[in-house]
C-alpha cells in the first residue's frame, strides 16, 4: 500500500496567529480611516498578504499608490512579526504537536503548506521545523489558495500521489484548493464554515482515537 502523506496548513491549524494578524491590520486600516471587524478578518483567513491589503481597501473604500501599498504591506509585517518573535511552544494548538510527533514515529511524510511568507520563522519559532520533511509556503507559490498549487507542490516534493494525501486546513479557501487537488480535506474549525470539507473537527483534541491509523490505512481513500 502506498504512504499517506499530511500536510497541514500552519496558521489556524498549527498555531493561532490570526489574533496578531488582526492586531496589525487593525492598526493599519486605523491610520487609514477605515473601520475593520474581528467578522472582516475572518474572511482574511488563508487570504494571502497582497489580497488582505486589497480586501481592507476595497471595504474603506479607498485607492492608494502602489508605493503607498507597498510601504503598508511591509509595515504591517514588521508589526506582525514583532508579535510572531514572542512566540515559542506553548502557542501550539491543542495536539498539534502530539499529532505531528505520532506521524513522525509512524513515518508519515509530513509537510507544511500555507500562504503565508513567514511560516519557515514561525516554525522556527516555536521549535517544529525538524518535524516536516517538506515546507511549501508563501514565497513558494504564484496562486494562492483556493488554487491548489501549494498543496500540489507539497506532494510532488514528497514524492506521493495527491489522492494519497490528507490536508488540515481551517480556512474555506484552503479546503477548496484541498479538494481541487483530489486530496483528502480535513477542517480544523466550525462545519458551519466548512461544510465542504471531507471532516470537519473542532480541533486535534477532537480527533477520534484511531482516525489517523484509518487515514493511514486509507479507510478514507479519495473521493477521485
Ligand atoms: C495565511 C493567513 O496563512 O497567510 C492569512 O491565514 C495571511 O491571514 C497569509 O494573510 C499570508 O501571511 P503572511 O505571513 O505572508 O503575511
Ligand atoms: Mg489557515
Amino acid at each position: 500500500m502506498s504512504k499517506t502523506a499530511f500536510i497541514f496548513d500552519l496558521d489556524g491549524v498549527i498555531v493561532d496567529t490570526a489574533k496578531y494578524h488582526f492586531l496589525a491590520w487593525q492598526r493599519l486600516a486605523k491610520r487609514l480611516d477605515i473601520e475593520f471587524t474581528e467578522e472582516e478578518n475572518e474572511q482574511l483567513k488563508g487570504v494571502s498578504r497582497v489580497r488582505s491589503l486589497q480586501k481592507i481597501l476595497e471595504w474603506g473604500n479607498k485607492t492608494i499608490s502602489e508605493t503607498e501599498f507597498n510601504d503598508l504591506m511591509a509595515s504591517k509585517n514588521e508589526e506582525y512579526l514583532s508579535y510572531i518573535d514572542d512566540m515559542d511552544q506553548s502557542e501550539l494548538l491543542p495536539d498539534v504537536l502530539k499529532t505531528l510527533k505520532d506521524l513522525k514515529s509512524k513515518k508519515q511524510p509530513i509537510a507544511l503548506g500555507s500562504a503565508s511568507k513567514n511560516a519557515r520563522r514561525i516554525l522556527k519559532q516555536t521549535s517544529i521545523n525538524d518535524l516536516f520533511d517538506v515546507i511549501v509556503d508563501g514565497n513558494d507559490v504564484s496562486k494562492a489558495k483556493p488554487d491548489p498549487e501549494v498543496f500540489l507542490n507539497a506532494a510532488k516534493l514528497l514524492n506521493v500521489k495527491p489522492e494519497d494525501c490528507v490536508v488540515f486546513e481551517d480556512s474555506v479557501a484552503g479546503v477548496t484548493a484541498a479538494n481541487s487537488a483530489n486530496m483528502v480535506s480535513i477542517g480544523i474549525g466550525s462545519k458551519e464554515v466548512l461544510g465542504h470539507a471531507d471532516f470537519v473537527f473542532k480541533d486535534f483534541t477532537e480527533l477520534p482515537g484511531d482516525f489517523i491509523k484509518e487515514l493511514i490505512n486509507k479507510k478514507y481513500a479519495n473521493k477521485a
